[in-house]
């Protein structure tokens, strides 16, 4: 027994954290997520009637975590048993201790401190985490949380904690759980994946958007979804109502309000007419356009028995900001309320109450609050390995000096190096650079490629070495003099090569130089063939080069990981997610028996419309053994995780501050919704629709 480990059992009780802090021999992986600490999500609400301002808007979650994707539920289930007053019951998703997880609040609005609110909060995870598990996955009981709607004492919700086991296969599922004894139920036939859940008002049909049997293909922008309905009790009589939609909300149990982006391009909200008798095929439907052309009109929500307006997120052509708006189906005009309130900030997901009197909705939270003030450097995301954890960085392409004292990482552009604990911070390299690596041996030597990302074979983009001084900051050499598109550095372990992708024949390989001399010293090349190989990474113990690669469809987007020996034998395929699919940024764990890399394996976790910008919003974190055995998602959630480093120390699992002075809220919208349709009100028009 490492005599470390006696010493932490000693301490145990007295000293955690000097535990945790010497005695763990593990190791961490740290990865970035575009846009995602800067979701400084709250929810908010507004009243339906009057006037809407920043004075009747009022803040009703903890304005500390991520919260989002709200829901007003119509029973009352907790009360304060100090108050007797009239309260608003919440429920709704929140990412808080590096998980995802949902909560029931109780918010008294009367109350002169409305915004924090009287917290009574039921933490429903933990009665709906245990019983979801089925055996083989007791040990991984994370998951991606969504979507929750309580009904009776019901609550039905998305979950992703039951892999589904097929590459490009999402998890997602939809479940109810008895709150009262924790029975949970899956609801979505095994192998199928369902999103956006919405109950009836009578709790017996719920709809959802589902690929079907047909699957995910790789859509990131219009999903190729169906609404198919279904008995909420035992998710039976399953059947197909519209062909093309998302996110379903019924006004009563014969009428579902739903997105689709229509043939003139504009996102648009539909209903559906079902049968009486109940729904059968997508025959008996009858489905009208509701919202006109002319902007984008997506995530619509209903209050039950309410035909006179329902709430709907727009993209307007005048805004680059997205607002919630109420739009009346008997004048068939929109109300604007968020523009009103908070006219530069992007509002997601509107919700009604039951009684129709208010909206609620997730945005930024404003900029007056303290808690806006700090920024975190270092996020821990609660591991599902032992002795592993697990860091959200805030930069790109991270990497961790070999003493584990400093995290180097890019920002488009410079190369910036910092503490660990987020203090001196600094840049190294002022110009626009990707993948950085550490010399192995060279203490403050890092190794980049300087030039544009993602940019083709001819591009001019060289390998550099930084060498970080304390008397003036950092000098940098070339290492590559005469090529084109020169990235992806990684040391041998021993310090003297250096491998890295060239696109210098027109397309982009594997090649090995010295450290010392760079490419005048020549090159050795590694790989060959008209097609791409890229992402390398050495082994720690020198065996392998880990790398990505299209040879198998080159140029189609499709990327397997591979290893090769460094003397260019020994080629062999690691891991592909299915056909088509993603596998990227591989590094090696530290005993080089493992690969973390980023991938499409487990598709998407939500409709991507109803989140902020990812250009892959299906990027999860991923490890596997070197024989592609043991594959295990480490990341679960709807947002786009990639550029993996794994750390040969075990770094605190805690959240790190930093004081970085950069605006909160700083995340953009989906790129794809400033496009305006240039031909569709003229068509519209022609056509008569
Ligand atoms: C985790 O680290 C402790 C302390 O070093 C060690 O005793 C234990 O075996 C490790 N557990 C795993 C699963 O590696
Ligand atoms: C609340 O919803 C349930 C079904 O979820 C329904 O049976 C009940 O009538 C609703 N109550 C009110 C007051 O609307
Ligand atoms: C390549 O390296 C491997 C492992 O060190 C060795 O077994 C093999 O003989 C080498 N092959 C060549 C052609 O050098």
């Amino acid at each position: 027994m490492n005599p470390k480990s006696v010493i932490c059992l000693l301490l145990h009780s007295a000293a955690l954290w000097l535990c945790t802090a010497v005695a763990h021999d593990g190791s961490s992986i740290v990865f970035t997520t575009l846009g995602r600490l800067d979701y400084n999500f709250d929810i908010f609400t507004l009243p339906i009637r009057g006037p809407p301002s920043s004075t009747t808007e009022t803040q009703i979650t903890d304005g500390k975590s991520v919260n989002f994707n709200g829901h007003f539920p119509n029973k009352t289930r907790i009360q304060s048993p100090t108050r007797s007053d009239p309260y608003l019951q919440l429920i709704y998703v929140t990412e808080r201790n590096g998980f995802s997880n949902i909560f029931y609040d109780a918010v008294y609005l009367n109350s002169p401190t409305a915004s924090s609110g009287r917290r009574s909060t039921l933490e429903v995870s933990e009665r709906v985490q245990v019983p979801l598990l089925s055996l083989e996955q007791g040990q991984n009981r994370l998951s991606m949380k969504d979507r929750p709607t309580l009904t009776g004492d019901y609550l039905v919700y998305v979950s992703t904690h039951e892999d589904s086991g097929v590459p490009r296969t999402s998890s997602v599922a939809v479940y109810s759980t008895h709150l009262d004894s924790s029975v949970t139920r899956r609801l979505t036939p095994r192998g199928d994946a369902d999103f956006s859940p919405s109950v009836s008002p009578s709790g017996i049909w719920t709809a959802v958007a589902s690929y079907g049997p047909r699957g995910w293909t790789g859509e990131v922008e219009d999903l190729s979804t169906d609404i198919y309905v279904f008995l909420t009790g035992d998710g039976t009589r399953r059947v197909k109502v519209v062909e093309h939609g998302g996110w379903p909300s019924w006004v009563d149990d014969s009428t579902i309000y739903f997105h689709r982006r229509g043939e003139d391009q504009w996102w648009s909200v539909y209903r559906a007419i079902l049968p009486r008798e109940g729904p059968s095929s997508t025959k008996s439907v009858v489905v009208q356009r509701v919202t006109p052309p002319g902007l984008h009109a997506f995530t619509p929500a209903t209050s039950p028995g309410n035909h006179d307006f329902i709430a709907l997120a727009t993209r307007r052509p005048t805004s680059s900001f997205r607002h919630v708006e109420l739009f009346d189906l008997v004048r068939n005009e929109f109300k604007e309320l968020t523009r009103h309130v908070s006219p530069q900030t992007h509002h997601f997901n509107p919700f009604i109450s039951p009684d129709s009197s208010r909206v609620g909705y997730h945005k930024c939270r404003s900029n007056g609050n303290k808690q806006e003030g700090s920024k975190l450097f270092l996020q821990n995301i609660h591991s599902p390995i032992p002795n592993l954890s697990i860091l959200r960085i805030d930069g790109s392409f991270p990497s961790v000096s070999p003493g584990g004292d400093l995290i180097a990482y890019v920002n488009f552009p410079g190369v910036y190096v910092v503490n660990r604990d987020g203090s001196n911070r600094h840049q190294v390299y002022p110009g626009n650079a990707f993948s950085t690596s550490w010399d192995p041996v060279r203490k403050g030597v890092l190794y980049t490629g300087a030039g544009l990302e993602f940019a083709p074979e001819s591009a001019e983009v060289d390998i550099i070495a930084i060498t970080i001084n304390d008397v003036d900051g950092a000098t940098f050499k070339k290492l590559t003099t005469n090529g084109k598109n020169n990235a992806f550095p990684s040391p041998s372990p021993d310090g003297k090569q250096i491998v890295f992708r060239s696109g210098r024949t027109g397309h982009k390989n594997l090649y090995i130089m010295d450290v010392e001399v760079g490419e005048s010293g020549g090159l050795y090349r590694l790989t060959e063939g008209p097609w791409t190989d890229t992402m390398c990474n050495w082994s720690p113990d020198g065996n392998w080069i880990a790398f990505a690669s299209d040879r198998e469809d080159p140029g189609s987007g499709s990327f397997e990981l591979y290893v090769i020996r460094p003397n260019g034998t020994g080629l062999r395929k690691v891991i592909q997610s299915g056909t088509g699919g993603r596998t990227n940024h591989p590094w090696f764990s530290p005993d080089s028996k493992s690969l973390v890399f980023t991938s499409d394996y487990r598709a998407i976790s939500a409709e991507p419309i109803s989140n902020p910008h990812h250009y892959q919003p299906y990027g999860e974190i991923f490890t596997v053994k070197l024989d592609g055995s043991d594959l295990k998602r480490l990341t679960q959630n709807s947002y786009e995780d990639g550029t993996p480093v794994w750390v040969p120390h075990f770094i605190k699992p805690t959240d790190v501050e930093w004081p970085i002075d950069r605006p909160g809220c700083e995340f953009v919208d989906l790129h794809w919704l400033n496009e305006v349709p240039s031909y569709g009100v003229l068509n519209m028009h022609q056509c008569g629709v």
